[in-house]
């Protein structure tokens, strides 16, 4: 079958659309034929080696985990989810990935996808969506009339964040560029900082939670001085000392999102009644995968990059 995939670590040299082996399934597992993979970091961050020395994976890997399509089998173990069946996922980072024709995947990790969602929307929505979905609640707890300051609310993740915390009832300050003001507050966000301007320091205190989707230039320690005494921050990339957070009376966690079915059918009914909605920044076709992980690895995607397959 075709896949973008890699039979050695490193740059985006290392990236080609070819042929690898059919999966077949195990009998927990079941045989997606893909229409859609999404593209996140952690597909070149995986390119570069990330899980390189934990002897994760067996090259050749085919990469990205997030994909929408039709289940063509089903395991002998497998109940609730049958041939034809329309469904999306985010599949383990341990295992082979969905940038392929195919992807096999267990089972309980996999949801119907929403159907008022093409394959295309539908495969946007898997690993960023339940990032912040497990961000803002189990890691966040975040609770009604609390007030959250999410870094980057103009990325895959962050856009999914700024309407979760307003589904949730909290007051949300998103940050982002200038260019994508209206963007960010088009989802509801109650107040913005433009990152390139201003110091959100100057502009934020006594959050409950800091959400912090994006590294670099010190975001993470910098905003243990925006939180009230036993909020929270989440990060999804840098990470800070524990204990120094815990001596600033911050609750830190550094996190890292988890495959579920019941987190995706929680989507599904919000996305179903419109309290969430899919931005697509580009789509390309799977013989331009290389094209959309560049464009992934410029960190300037407004919403999320997805790969047609079929
Ligand atoms: N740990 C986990 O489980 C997990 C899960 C998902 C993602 N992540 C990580 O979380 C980060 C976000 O993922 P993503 O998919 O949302 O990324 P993304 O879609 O690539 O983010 C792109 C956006 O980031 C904005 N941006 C860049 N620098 C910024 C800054 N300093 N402040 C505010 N906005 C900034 C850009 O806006 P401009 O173009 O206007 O600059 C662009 O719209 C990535 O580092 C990813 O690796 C981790």
């Amino acid at each position: 079958m075709k896949a973008a995939h890699i039979k050695q670590y490193g740059n985006i040299d290392t990236l080609i659309v070819g042929e690898v082996s059919k999966p077949s399934i195990t009998a927990s597992q079941v045989l997606i034929k893909v229409k859609a993979a999404g593209v996140n970091p952690v597909d070149f961050h995986i390119r570069n080696g990330m899980l390189k020395d934990s002897g994760t994976h067996e090259l050749p890997l085919v990469l990205g985990w997030d994909a929408s399509g039709v289940i063509s089998e089903v395991g002998d173990l497998v109940t609730g989810v049958k041939p034809g069946d329309e469904v999306f996922v985010y599949a383990p980072l341990t295992e082979q990935g969905a940038q392929a024709e195919y992807i096999a995947v267990n089972a309980d990790v996999v949801a119907i996808k929403p159907k008022s969602l093409s394959f295309i929307e539908s495969a946007a929505v898997p690993l960023a969506a339940l990032t912040a979905l497990q961000a803002l609640t189990a890691h966040g707890q975040l609770q009604k009339g609390q007030k959250v300051l999410i870094h980057n609310a103009s990325g895959g993740v962050g856009n999914f964040a700024v309407q979760i915390a307003k589904h949730l009832g909290a007051h949300v300050i998103a940050t982002g560029s200038e260019a994508k003001k209206d963007f960010i507050m088009g989802f509801g966000a109650d107040e913005f900082i433009d990152y390139k301007q201003d110091d959100f320091e100057q502009h934020v205190k006594d959050v409950d939670l800091v959400f912090a989707a994006v590294g670099g230039n010190n975001i993470v320690e910098r905003s243990l001085g925006v939180i009230k005494p036993n909020g929270r921050l989440i990060s999804l990339l840098d990470e800070i000392d524990e204990q120094f957070a815990k001596d600033k009376n911050v609750n830190y966690a550094r996190m890292l999102v988890e495959p579920s079915k019941a987190g995706l059918n929680k989507i599904t009914d919000m996305l179903e009644s419109n309290q969430l909605k899919v931005t697509i920044d580009s789509v390309y076709s799977l013989d331009d995968a290389k094209q959309a992980m560049i464009k992934s690895e410029s960190a300037r995607a407004t919403g999320k990059i997805v790969i047609e397959v079929s």
